[in-house]
């Protein structure tokens, strides 16, 4: 691997490490909220069966996500992907069950939506309590992404008026933070200068630094239309091109086609497409997972200085709370401590040896 790559992915860890430790850092080690918070992530955001969970699924390159109309995703998913290469069989791990390795990907799906069920309720009700997943696979980047309930106008039968602001709330919570990189969905079948996703990441990212457009459903489109102004950047321009997309639809999921052979589908979709051919190279969910990551990567190396600062506060932190261990602490928050110390100091450790490589910034 890559230095840019054990670096994101010890960012990665660490995030991970923070999680698991939850609130005790904020006792003993102050910095490490502030850690966390300042690690890049993406956030996927769009209104209602725009196409989000199955973007990340074509992102992630396996199906594991309840999907399907209407309000499906009601709890925040923080999905972290680490590249692997040891050669074992992927995996996932989610944080409330830890020690269990989940390796049949639709048991995962089951339990996130048994996990959503378990605090809401089978109701169509919402919370901003997060479900945390890890995937563990050689064939992904390493890269954190969160799932969000979709943005939506109105309240469906069940539900109180309340929530629509309430899920606007919980989605602008994350793309608030301008560490947060923001994967805008909106449909090509409606019209752009409606798109919740568009309206949202506009106030939040005015300069459109961190704002990545998607545009879904070119395949549903009326005959005779395409989506040649909008991924042109004509009719909403971007910093970032817009990357179109084709995933699976809800026939093709129910009649259960894998990713291997959603895939093949969108590459030839969009290589034998009269409308999109000359675009195909920067189209489709494998290189719209190489953008992110790309990002992500820069995201970081541009806030290395920062990160490094916060890194050794925190190094500086944790050795003096290992020290006073004498105190009861926790056996599990101690060895998370622990791990974070570590994480934190391999950070450090590399990136010193790679500046001392003499080439500062993490160049390839
Ligand atoms: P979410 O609510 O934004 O997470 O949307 P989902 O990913 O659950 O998708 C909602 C529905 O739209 C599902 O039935 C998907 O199969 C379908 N869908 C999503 N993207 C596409 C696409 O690019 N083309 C087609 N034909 N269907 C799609
Ligand atoms: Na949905
Ligand atoms: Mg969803």
């Amino acid at each position: 691997m890559s230095t840019m790559e054990n670096l994101i992915g010890l960012v990665n860890r660490i995030q991970r490490a923070c999680t698991v430790l939850g609130d005790y850092g904020g006792e003993g080690a102050s910095a490490l909220p502030t850690l966390w918070e300042s690690l890049p992530t993406v956030a996927v955001v769009g209104g209602q069966s725009s196409g989000k969970s199955s973007v990340l699924e074509s992102i992630v390159g396996r199906d594991f996500l309840p999907r399907g109309s209407g309000i499906v995703t009601r709890r925040p998913l923080v999905l972290q992907l680490h590249k692997t290469d040891d050669g074992s069989p992927d995996y996932a791990e989610f944080l409330h069950l830890p020690n269990k390795r989940f390796t049949d990907f639709a048991r995962v799906r089951n339990e996130i939506q048994e996990e959503t069920d378990r605090v809401t309720g089978r109701s169509k009700m919402i919370s901003p309590v997060p479900i945390h997943l890890s995937i563990y696979s050689s064939n992904v980047v390493n890269l954190t992404l969160v799932d969000l309930p979709g943005l939506t106008k109105v309240a469906v039968e069940g539900q109180p008026e309340s929530i629509v602001g309430d899920i606007e709330n919980m989605v602008r919570s994350y793309v608030d933070k301008p560490n947060c990189l923001i994967l805008a969905i909106s449909p090509a079948n409606q019209d752009i200068a409606t798109s919740d996703a568009i309206k949202l990441a506009r106030e939040v990212d005015p300069s459109g630094d961190r704002t990545f457009g998607v545009l879904t459903k070119l395949d549903l489109m009326d005959k005779g239309t395409n989506a040649i102004d909008v991924l042109d950047g004509r009719a909403y321009r971007l910093q970032h091109p817009w990357v179109g997309v084709a995933n699976r639809s809800q026939a093709d999921i129910n009649k259960s086609v894998d990713m291997i052979a959603a895939r093949r589908k969108e590459r030839e979709y969009f290589a034998t497409s009269p409308d999109y051919g000359h675009l195909s190279s920067r189209m489709g969910s494998e290189y719209l997972a190489k953008l992110l990551s790309k990002q992500l990567e820069s995201a970081i190396k541009s806030r290395i200085p920062s990160i490094l600062s916060l890194i050794n506060k925190t190094i500086d932190e944790l050795e003096s709370e290992m020290n006073h261990l004498g105190r009861p602490i926790a056996v599990d928050a101690g060895a998370q401590l622990y791990t974070i110390l570590e994480l934190c100091r391999a950070f450090d450790r590399i990136f010193k040896e790679h500046l001392d490589g003499g080439r500062p910034g993490g160049e390839r």
